[in-house]
């Protein structure tokens, strides 16, 4: 079973929580890192505490949620070994498992309605990485983010 932690800023903290509650629905294992009200919240500061807890192995995969998912996406791709994607679309979500192997989904609760946002998580959960040439691409990728 997979790890999920999960994080937003204030922009996103009524997204979290009902995403939560999905999951663990789902009987999926998610902890909640925060933040845990609407006060005013940097996201690269959750980001990167959440990013690193992904990319050390202490959990499988992340979900950050921000006003657009932009500003979270950009935080945690900083972080070496994470491979972060923003999503409003199931077929982006899917793909960036299959090909890219993302290992953080970025939302943003004023870009993406509950419904969605709660098939997304699903479909890029569900979604399993390909391999094969996929891999050899993705490996050149992090010579040039930390060069
Ligand atoms: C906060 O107002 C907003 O800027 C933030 O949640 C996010 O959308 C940034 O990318």
């Amino acid at each position: 079973m997979s790890k999920i932690i999960i994080g937003c800023d204030h922009a996103g903290f009524e997204l979290k929580n009902i995403l939560i509650d999905f999951l663990k629905s789902k009987n999926i294992e998610v902890t909640d890192n925060g933040c845990y009200s609407k006060e005013p919240a940097d996201y690269p500061v959750i980001a990167q505490d959440t990013a690193k807890k992904v990319a050390s192995g202490e959990f499988d995969k992340g979900i950050l949620i921000c006003g657009t998912g932009v500003g979270m996406s950009i935080a945690a791709n900083k972080i070496k070994g994470i491979r972060a994607v923003v999503c409003s679309d199931t077929t982006s979500a899917k793909f960036s498992r299959l090909h890219n192997n993302t290992n953080i989904l970025c939302l943003g609760q004023r870009i993406v309605g509950e419904y969605c946002a709660k098939d997304i998580c699903e479909i890029w959960l569900n979604s399993k990485f390909e391999g094969e040439r996929h891999l050899k691409r993705i490996n050149l990728i992090e010579p040039i983010s930390h060069s």
